[in-house]
């Protein structure tokens, strides 16, 4: 089948990879010129396992092809995805210019029938705004046409993003025309294999879930990282805690790790952006105002125990780093924990001596050359010389790192470690103070 993918960021770029790898035709239109450019050599500008060689092999086998052009996306595809971001404004709310921009060059050179695809995470009503803006640019030509619009939210991970496409648990439909789900349906069956996991509702409630999922995933963490806050006033260890409720079946053990916060394109921007909503509907949406509340001040929880042991004032200091992305497999640092800390830091006259094994890089781009951060080769590198260390990403090869190494490298052997990978008592015995989340040091 024919698809174009409008915007060839983290979403359209997986979309469209994994599209071609299971036979269709598809073009990715962007504005961005350096990044097609890059696209059709077969670079891909961000970092996602396996990206790079899907994208490859399906422009060698002539499966995925890039442009400039608009236009010639319209010609190309039946199926229209519009995968452009929709970032934040001032007041929390997603921004639809670039979504609506895509709907109006969709309609301005559309000759006939096409079904176009909301993928990127919209609020509720987008698709009846880019059914208007469409209805009106046709009006302006005078061309008359008919064309579907549906949503389709996506549920990728980072790091994992080309299994969850490949293997999804739900692929959510939402229309209001069994023309658009007999046309997806087919769209998607490579996907869609050992039993049927097209979820297929009305339009509002699929913009609906895409919110949902996420506000649900963070006030999972949220109501963690409060449990774990209590846990450390009241003398319990959270760690005991989450296993102990995590084998009810009806809670489960995924996204109830405590922490230093989450990050990420997604769970901040949409838990505000379904608070933006709650208000704008005219309702308090309690909860999501407290998930937001909580996950802001969990990311200040590492400075705060380097001032516990410390004292108020850390000028002088330096320390080591370890984790920039906002989780492990990414070099994503939007709205990392990472970031709250070193900022906070740098405020305070403390040097960073940060290691990451993918995110050094974006971390250059973001805060540029500084005398207060060194970005170093290795984890190790980053000890040398520093009084102590500090974890906030989760990365793998931090799991179990040569102890001994970090005692004799650091001026003080103390480790604060904002997501809980090691075990108290095992860091008493080597001799190392030790600060985790929730676990009563
Ligand atoms: C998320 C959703 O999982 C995905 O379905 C959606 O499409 C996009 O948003 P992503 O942002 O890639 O995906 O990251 P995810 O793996 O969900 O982690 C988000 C953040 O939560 C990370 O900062 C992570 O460290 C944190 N987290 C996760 C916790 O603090 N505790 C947990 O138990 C789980």
């Amino acid at each position: 089948m024919k698809v174009t993918i409008y915007g060839s960021g983290y979403v359209g770029l997986v979309t469209g990879a994994c599209l071609a790898q299971v036979g269709n035709d598809v073009l990715c239109v962007d504005v961005d010129e350096r990044k097609i450019t890059m696209l059709l050599n077969g670079e891909i500008p961000i970092h996602e396992p396996g990206l790079d060689k899907m994208v490859q092999a399906n422009i060698a086998a002539g499966r995925l092809k890039f442009t400039l052009s608009a236009a010639e996306g319209v010609a190309h595809g039946l199926f229209q995805f519009i995968a452009v971001g929709t970032p934040p404004d001032e007041d929390g709310s997603a921004d639809l210019r670039y979504v609506l921009t895509v709907a109006r060059s969709i309609a301005q050179h559309m000759d006939g029938y096409r079904i176009v695809v909301d993928k990127s995470t919209v609020p509720v009503g987008t698709a009846d705004k880019v059914r208007t803006a469409m209805q009106e640019v046709l009006e302006q030509r005078a061309f008359n046409t008919e064309f579907d619009v549906v949503s389709n939210p996506e549920f990728l991970k980072e790091g994992a993003a080309l299994d969850d496409f490949m293997k999804p648990d739900r692929i959510v439909i939402g229309t209001d025309n069994p023309r658009t789900t007999e046309l997806m349906r087919e769209l998607y069956a490579p996907f869609n294999r050992s039993h049927d996991r097209l979820v297929v509702m009305d339009i509002r409630s699929a913009e609906l879930t895409k919110y949902a999922a996420n506000a649900m995933l963070a006030t999972k963490i949220s109501f963690m990282n409060e449990l774990a806050n209590m846990a450390e006033l009241l003398g319990a260890d959270i760690e005991k805690v989450r296993i102990g409720i995590g084998s009810d079946p009806r809670i489960g053990y995924h996204f109830i790790y405590p922490g230093c916060g989450y990050g990420g394109s997604c769970f901040p921007k949409d838990v505000q952006a379904l608070e933006r909503t709650a208000r704008e509907i005219g309702y308090n949406a309690k909860l999501l105002s407290a998930v937001e509340a909580v996950n802001y001040r969990q990311k200040d929880k590492p400075f705060e125990k380097l001032q516990k042991h410390y004292g108020a004032n850390l000028e002088g200091k330096t320390v080591a780093l370890w984790g920039l992305a906002f989780k492990p497999n990414t070099d994503d640092m939007r709205e990392a924990s990472s970031r709250t800390l070193m900022e906070t830091l740098w405020e305070q006259g403390v040097k960073v001596q940060a290691f990451d094994p993918v995110a050094m890089e974006e971390c250059t781009r973001l805060y540029g050359q500084r005398d207060d951060l060194t970005l170093c080769k290795t984890a190790d590198d980053a000890l040398d010389g520093a009084d102590c260390l500090v974890i906030v990403t989760e990365w793998q090869q931090f799991r179990s790192p040569n102890f001994d190494t970090i005692k004799t490298k650091l001026k003080d052997p103390v480790i604060v470690d904002g997501r809980n990978l090691y075990s108290p008592e095992q860091m008493a015995k080597k001799g190392i103070t030790y600060y985790a989340i929730g676990r009563g040091c």
